[in-house]
C-alpha cells in the first residue's frame, strides 16, 4: 500500500528511483512522484501510472544524488496530481514521502494552520511534513531532531523519507507499522518498502524497526530510537534472486506466478518432506511441539486469500490432528473482545506479511496470552517477526496483486503442519502419514498437468467474458476453492462472483440461477462426491451453465455439464492445491478478454498496510 523508495551515493539518483518505483508499482499505481535534491529540492509527481511521470519529467533537470520516489495508493484524498507524494512543507524547504496513515492528522492540521502553515492536498501526509517544519521552526534543532519530535505528536502508521533543502547531503527515514529496508551498498544507501529496488544494486540489507529513525550523512548509517538511543543495525543478506522478480517472457506477472506452482510448492516443501527418509520437518512446529501437543484450539488470523488458506486449514487441522479450529478475519477480530488463553495457539497467514489487520489481529492475540505461529511468504516482514515461531511459504515473490502460488504455498505448509501435529498427537497413523507424504510429494507434477488446460480454459474464457455475475460452488476442501476462485474472477475482471458452499445454495442463491448464469463446481471425486452430484442437478433444473471442474476419468458429471475441466485425482485433502489451478486460469483469461489491468487490477494494492 504505497510504495517508497530513496537513494544517497554516487550514482544518479532518479534513474534509481524510477527503477525503483517501477518494482513497487504493485504496492499501489494512483499517482507517482519523485524529490530530487540538488541545490534544489525539486519535486516532480502526476496522477496516473510511473509511466506517467517517467513522460511527465522528461524534458526536467532531474540531475540529482540524492533523492525519494513514492508510488501511491490513495487513503486521503483522491488520486490526482496535488494529492500525489512528496509533499513540500509550507517553506518548500522541506518534502516528504509517506506510506502509511496518520490517524489523528485533522487535530494536527487543525492547529498547523493556527500557526500559519498552508495546505493544498486532501492528505495526512502534508501534515507531517509541516509538522517537522513547526516543531524545527520551534525548537531551532536539526531536521533529524524535529521528525524524532514530530514521531512522538503522531498517531498511526508510518515509514517515511524526508528530504531537506537546508541538509543537502542527507536522507532521513523513520518508521512505525509500515515496512522499510535499507540496502547498504559501497558508499552508497538504498532505502524502499521491500527489497525488489534494492536487489541489483546490493544483498546487504537493514530491515527498520518500528519507532526507529534512520540519518544516513557523509556515508554513514546511524539508527536510533525515537528516544534517541543509538541502535547497532543489523545487516543481513538477501537471497532473492533477481530473475524472481521479472516477467520472464509472460505477458503478466499474473500468469509467471501461476504457472511457477509446481516449482513453487516444491520450494515450500524443500527440507520438510523428506519421503525417502520418511521424515516431515519444520523448525517452526518442532520449537512449539509441547504447545501444539496441549493446544485447546487453533485460531486462524488472515484476510483475503490468505484467509481461505486458512479455511483449508481448518479442514485439514481437524481431520488430521483433531484440534479445534476457527478461522477469523483478521480485521473483525482484532475489534472484537475474543477470548483467548495461553492454551490457543493463533496461527497468522500473510503473504505480504505485513497486512494492517493481521499485524494487529496477532498483537491482540499476543496480548491476551495466546501462543502465535505466522505463515508468511515475506522474510523478514512485520508478521514473521511479531511471532514467536513459524514457517515461511518459500513461493518467492508475488508480484501480481492477484494471490496465486502464494496461496498454493500456504496451503502446502498448512498441510504439513498438519500431518506433523496430527502425527505427534495420535490421529493420524504411520499409515496414513505415509501414504499422505507420497501424495503430497506427486502435488508438483499435478499442478503441472493441470497447467496443460490452459488452452482449454482459455476457449471457456472467451464464451463467458461478458457474463455480469458468477457462482462458485464447492463442498469439503473445495468450499475454500470456490471462494477462492470468485475472489480471483472478482478482483481482476470487475465481474461480480459469490463462492457458496454447494449445500447451502438452496437457502438462497438458488434463486439466481436461470439460462444466463455461469455456475462453476468443483466437483472432483471426495467424500461428498454423491451430495455434490445432486447440486449439480440442481443447477441444471434451473438452466444455470454449469462449468465443472472434475476428477479425470468422471463419467457422471459430463453429461450434465456445458464444460468439463479434468484435474488429476488426488487425496481428497490435497485436492486444493489442484483444482484451484484451473479457477486461477480462468479468471485469468476473462480479465485478459476484457482489457483488464490484470496484473494491478482498480482500488487495489499488493499489501494492505492500512486497515
Ligand atoms: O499479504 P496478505 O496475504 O496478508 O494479503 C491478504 C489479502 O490482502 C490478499 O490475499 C488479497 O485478498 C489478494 N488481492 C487476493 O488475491
Amino acid at each position: 500500500m504505497c510504495g517508497i523508495v530513496a537513494y544517497i551515493g554516487h550514482r544518479e539518483a532518479c534513474p534509481v528511483i524510477l527503477k525503483g518505483l517501477r518494482r513497487l508499482e504493485y504496492r499501489g499505481y494512483d499517482s507517482a512522484g519523485v524529490a530530487l535534491l540538488n541545490g534544489q529540492l525539486n519535486v516532480y509527481k502526476k496522477k496516473g501510472k510511473v509511466a506517467d511521470l517517467e513522460a511527465f519529467i522528461a524534458d526536467k533537470d532531474i540531475h540529482a544524488h540524492v533523492g525519494m520516489g513514492h508510488t501511491r495508493w490513495a487513503t486521503h484524498g483522491e488520486p490526482n496530481d496535488v494529492n500525489a507524494h512528496p509533499h513540500y512543507s509550507t517553506s518548500e524547504r522541506i518534502a516528504i514521502i509517506h506510506n502509511g496513515i496518520i490517524e489523528n492528522y485533522a487535530a494536527l492540521k487543525k492547529h498547523l494552520q493556527q500557526q500559519g502553515h498552508e495546505f493544498h492536498s486532501d492528505t495526512d501526509t502534508e501534515v507531517f511534513v509541516n509538522l517537522i517544519e513547526e516543531i524545527q521552526k520551534q525548537n531551532h534543532c536539526t531536521l533529524e531532531e524535529a521528525v524524532r519530535l514530530a514521531l512522538h505528536e503522531v498517531v498511526g502508521a508510518y515509514a517515511i523519507v524526508v528530504l531537506s533543502k537546508d541538509a543537502p547531503d542527507q536522507l532521513i527515514a523513520a518508521r512505525k507499522g509500515s515496512p522499510l529496508v535499507i540496502g547498504v551498498g559501497e558508499g552508497e544507501f538504498f532505502l524502499a518498502s521491500d527489497a525488489t529496488p534494492i536487489i541489483e544494486y546490493t544483498n546487504e540489507v537493514v530491515y527498520v524497526n518500528d519507532y526507529e529513525i534512520a540519518v544516513i550523512r557523509n556515508g554513514k548509517l546511524d539508527i536510533r530510537t525515537k528516544e534517541d538511543v543509538v541502535q547497532t543495525p543489523y545487516i543481513q543478506k538477501l537471497e532473492m534472486e533477481l530473475d524472481s522478480i521479472e516477467k520472464g517472457g509472460y505477458e503478466h506477472f499474473m500468469l509467471k506466478e501461476i504457472f511457477e506452482q509446481p516449482k513453487s510448492i516444491l520450494d515450500s516443501m524443500r527440507g520438510r518432506l523428506e519421503l525417502e527418509a520418511g521424515h516431515l520437518n519444520m523448525g517452526g512446529v518442532r520449537a512449539f511441539e509441547q504447545k501444539f501437543m496441549n493446544a485447546h484450539r487453533i485460531i486462524i488470523v488472515a484476510c483475503g486469500t490468505s484467509w481461505h488458506a486458512g479455511l483449508v486449514a481448518e479442514y485439514l487441522i481437524e481431520d488430521l490432528a483433531r484440534i479445534p479450529v476457527e478461522v477469523e478475519y483478521a480485521s473483525e477480530f482484532r475489534y472484537r473482545n475474543p477470548v483467548l488463553s495461553e492454551r490457543d495457539i493463533v496461527i497468522a497467514i500473510s503473504q505480504s506479511g505485513e497486512t494492517a489487520d493481521t499485524l494487529a489481529a496477532l498483537e491482540l492475540a499476543k496480548s491476551k496470552g495466546a501462543t502465535i505461529f505466522g505463515i508468511c511468504n515475506v522474510v523478514g516482514s512485520s508478521i514473521a517477526r511479531a511471532t514467536d515461531a513459524g514457517a515461511y511459504t518459500h513461493a518467492g515473490p508475488e508480484i501480481g496483486v492477484a494471490s496465486t502460488k502464494a496461496f498454493t504455498a500456504q496451503v502446502t505448509v498448512l498441510t504439513i503442519l498438519a500431518m506433523i501435529v496430527g502425527h505427534r498427537r495420535g490421529t493420524l497413523s504411520d499409515v496414513k502419514l505415509r501414504e499422505l507424504m507420497v501424495e503430497l510429494y506427486t502435488i508438483p507434477q499435478k499442478v503441472e498437468k493441470a497447467l496443460e488446460l490452459d488452452t482449454e480454459i482459455q476457449q471457456i474464457a472467451e464464451i463467458f467474458k461478458d457474463a455480469t455475475n458468477f457462482l462458485y460452488l464447492g463442498r469439503g476442501y473445495n468450499f475454500p476453492v470456490a471462494l477462492e476462485g470468485a475472489l480471483k474472477l472478482k478482483e481482476i475482471s470487475y465481474i461480480h462472483a459469490e463462492g457458496y458452499p454447494a449445500a447451502e445454495m438452496k437457502h438462497g442463491p438458488i434463486a439466481l440461477i436461470d439460462e444466463n448464469m455461469p455456475v462453476v463446481v468443483i466437483a472432483t471425486r471426495d467424500s461428498s462426491y454423491e451430495k455434490i452430484v445432486s447440486n449439480i442437478q440442481e443447477v441444471k433444473a434451473r438452466k444455470g451453465r454449469i462449468i465443472a471442474v472434475v476428477s479425470e476419468g468422471d463419467t457422471t458429471i459430463p453429461p450434465m455439464a456445458e464444460f468439463v475441466v479434468e484435474v488429476p485425482h488426488t487425496s481428497e485433502v490435497l485436492m486444493p492445491l489442484v483444482s484451484v489451478v484451473p479457477l486461477q486460469l480462468l479468471s485469468y483469461h476473462i480479465a485478459v478478454l476484457r482489457g483488464c489491468n490484470v496484473d494491478q487490477p482498480r482500488n487495489l494494492a499488493k499489501s494492505v498496510t492500512v486497515e
